[in-house]
């Protein structure tokens, strides 16, 4: 464990790196396999902190998971067979886990207690446990409901109807589960669409559900109680990691960055057309599927950037990849309009403060708005001494900050990078990067 990394820029950066397994289908792979029924033999899950967080829970419920290498083999307990865990249960930093796995304890016989770091007991919970309790569920939270620790209290669900008040894919899983696990039909309407790796695994497992796409939005309809069994499941890589080095080739690329095997769900690569409209070069090669997830390989060129502005039906499809557009809008000419975002308040940190707050410390022209950033570019960056604040996306925009900026940048609390991408650092530096001192 490194207190803080120092990267020397600007570093040119050339190469091929691959990256680890994605991190929302790891989460979905490990959880909906503990309630399946027989065995599921898993390849590529995310080693992370963030899926270990969620794997350990399952343990702590009765769930046996052996792993060997890149295989993982996970023993289902059927719906509604998880043991009432001893203890309170510890989500660490994972959303995903915190707003997923309460829809399933709320379904099963028992009392369970979650909570997790600093970070996590200041996500908001109020989102999922609206819809549960509209199906019977009985779930408390800290401060009216709104804040974990959260207590839940197993017992019988029976389905609804719930229109998605936030377009956010976590909500959009506990209610698609909680109806899994419910009597009779639940459907859940999403306005605008978020990533559906739920949809697509839980279609491949064999569960009960349908999608139809109406002006209102996309109804997904599930019947309760349809149990589905385990198979085999191949998890392709995070997007959302090779989105650092797509960032980091179009920015300061010797010649190109190549990133194998990264997922390519079209929900998750806003962020592609995003690079491709400020004027980015980006290829896309052999491109494979598994299980309805799309993969591939994904090149970035060094370009010439323009600015854009960005809001409505793309921000779910780019969330977890703003804080790179705004880093990429400070090299853009003109100014860059983010908006509609305000979700970025609401994640690991407060994203829109702190990407703003930690990127002037750069020289950046940034400011923070209510839902995202006006950004004036382009701007030449300095190095500097930053913080993470704990946050991984932080962490890794800001090291690739680093290597356009001149001088040395001193990124405080690197190893947050493990909460997604753990070797983040080594891949950096196997790219080029000149890093003084190493974490992750
Ligand atoms: C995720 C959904 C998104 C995303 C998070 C992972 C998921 O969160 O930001 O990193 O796995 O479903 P929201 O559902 O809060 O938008």
């Amino acid at each position: 464990m490194s207190e803080k990394v120092v990267i020397q820029g600007p570093g040119p950066l050339a190469g091929t790196i691959s990256i680890p397994g994605d991190k929302s289908i790891t989460h979905r792979a490990l959880i909906f396999s503990a309630i399946a029924e027989g065995e599921s033999r898993l390849l590529n899950i995310l080693p992370s902190e963030d899926c270990l967080s969620t794997l350990r829970i399952l343990q702590n419920l009765g769930v046996e998971i052996e792993r060997a290498g890149d295989e993982t083999r996970l023993l289902g307990r059927g719906f509604y067979g998880l043991d009432e865990p001893k203890d309170v249960l510890d989500v660490g930093n994972s959303g995903t886990a915190l707003r997923v796995l309460p829809a399933v304890l709320a379904a099963q016989a028992g009392v369970s207690v979650i909570t997790g770091d600093s970070s996590i007991r200041k996500r908001p919970v109020d989102r999922i446990i609206e819809p549960i309790a509209l199906m019977g569920g009985k779930l408390w939270a800290r401060e009216g409901g709104r804040l974990p620790p959260l207590t839940i209290v197993g017992g019988q669900l029976k389905g609804t109807e719930y229109r998605l008040p936030v377009a956010s894919a976590q909500v959009k899983t506990a209610v698609i589960l909680a109806g899994i696990l419910a009597e009779g039909e639940s459907t859940v309407i999403e306005p605008v669409r978020s990533r559906d790796h739920t949809e697509i695994m839980l279609n491949y497992l064999g569960a009960a559900i349908s999608i139809e796409e109406q002006a209102e939005g996309r109804r997904i309809i599930v019947q309760g109680r349809q149990q589905f069994s385990g198979r085999e499941i191949v998890v392709p890589g995070d997007f959302s990691s090779a989105a650092f080095f797509l960032a980091a080739g179009a920015l300061s690329g010797a010649s190109e960055i190549t990133v194998q095997n990264s997922g390519l769900n079209p929900t998750r690569t806003g962020f592609i057309e995003v690079l491709e409209r400020m004027g980015a070069g980006v290829k896309i090669a052999d491109q494979a599927e598994f299980g309805g997830e799309r993969s591939g390989s994904v090149t970035a060129l060094k370009s010439t950037l323009r600015s854009l502005e960005i809001g409505g039906d793309i921000i779910p499809r780019i969330i977890d990849e703003l804080p790179l557009v705004a880093l990429l809008a400070t090299q853009a000419d003109g100014q860059t309009v983010v908006k509609d975002a305000a979700e970025l308040r609401v994640k690991e940190t407060d994203r829109i403060s702190l990407v703003a707050r930690e990127l002037k410390k750069m020289g950046a022209r940034i400011t923070g708005t209510p839902d995202g950033f006006l950004i004036d570019g382009p701007t030449p960056l300095f190095g500097a001494d930053v913080d993470s604040h704990g946050d991984h996306r932080l962490a890794m925009m800001l090291a690739v900050a680093a290597t356009v900026a001149t001088g040395e940048t001193t990124i405080n609390n690197p190893d947050a990078v493990d909460v997604s991408f753990p070797g983040f650092f080594k891949c950096l530096q196997s790219l080029g990067a000149e890093l003084v001192s190493i974490a992750g």
